[in-house]
């Protein structure tokens, strides 16, 4: 089937009429988050943008079986459990467990696409096996969504959003339609940062926030990675997020 993708740099330019595939993509740090804590057998991960809902939700969950995740800032807050890097979640801490999360931009971007019939989420670690699951679907239009930064611009997302497309491009099987511009521009990025990932996240402003506040060295280590990991986190009920072994 003819793929239409086009990517939108934060939520609130989505237009009303969701696509039937949405990919939330949020390389530093939600998204790259995710893809290790399920791969490191967490159950699930529930998404909220507001804390005392987070706090709510979690107070139902069996304790021995949650965890809370919050960050804003790119800084853990104080009183849950763990912030948002990816070498926190551990298969020591995660196994098992329901994971309830809020980051500063991240989670909202879930929450605008929320209704589409199907939801991934994808960092530069899982890009493939999101981009083969796509491309298996008999659905045509893909819809992309980077984070950003308090509702503008990333560069590390739209890098991903570009490698994404760039993957499509060369392995589906049918054609693949590049919708906007934005688009166009993700894939002329991913064409010249490819070779040096971890450049591309230094030099991002996210990048230099997270470096100016603490040695993040190793996050961004982790979250350039590409194709390492065979997981695709999919929502499999409102905010939920689970990998995909539960639908096929
Ligand atoms: C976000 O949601 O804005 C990010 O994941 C921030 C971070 O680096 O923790």
């Amino acid at each position: 089937m003819t793929l239409n993708l086009s990517y939108y740099h934060v939520a609130s330019d989505v237009p009303d009429n969701n696509s039937e595939i949405a990919v939330v993509i949020d390389v530093l740090r939600a998204t790259t988050t995710i893809s290790w804590a399920l791969t490191n057998g967490a159950d699930s991960i529930e998404v909220f943008s507001d804390l005392e809902l987070l706090k709510d939700q979690a107070m139902k969950w069996d304790p021995d079986k949650r965890l809370m995740l919050a960050e804003r800032g790119g800084k853990k807050i104080n009183g849950f459990d763990l912030g948002n890097s990816p070498l926190s979640v551990t298969r020591k801490i995660v196994e098992g467990k329901r994971l309830f999360m809020s980051t500063t931009n991240g989670t909202k971007a879930f929450q605008k696409v929320q209704d589409s019939e199907y939801l991934f989420s994808m960092a530069l670690t899982n890009r493939k096996a999101v981009a083969e699951r796509i491309s298996s679907l008999n659905e045509g239009n893909v819809l992309i969504l980077g984070s950003g930064w308090e509702g503008s611009y990333s560069l590390e997302d739209s890098l991903a959003a570009g490698a994404l497309a760039a993957y499509l491009i060369k392995h589906h099987s049918s054609k693949v339609n590049i919708i906007n511009d934005e688009l166009n521009a993700a894939l002329a990025l991913w064409n010249f940062w490819k070779g040096d990932i971890l450049k591309c996240l230094r030099t991002a402003t996210h990048g230099k926030r997270l470096t100016s506040i603490g040695n993040y060295e190793d996050d961004f280590k982790c979250c350039a990675q590409i194709d390492c990991l065979n997981v695709v986190p999919t929502q499999f009920e409102r905010g939920v997020i689970r990998t995909s072994k539960y639908y096929e």
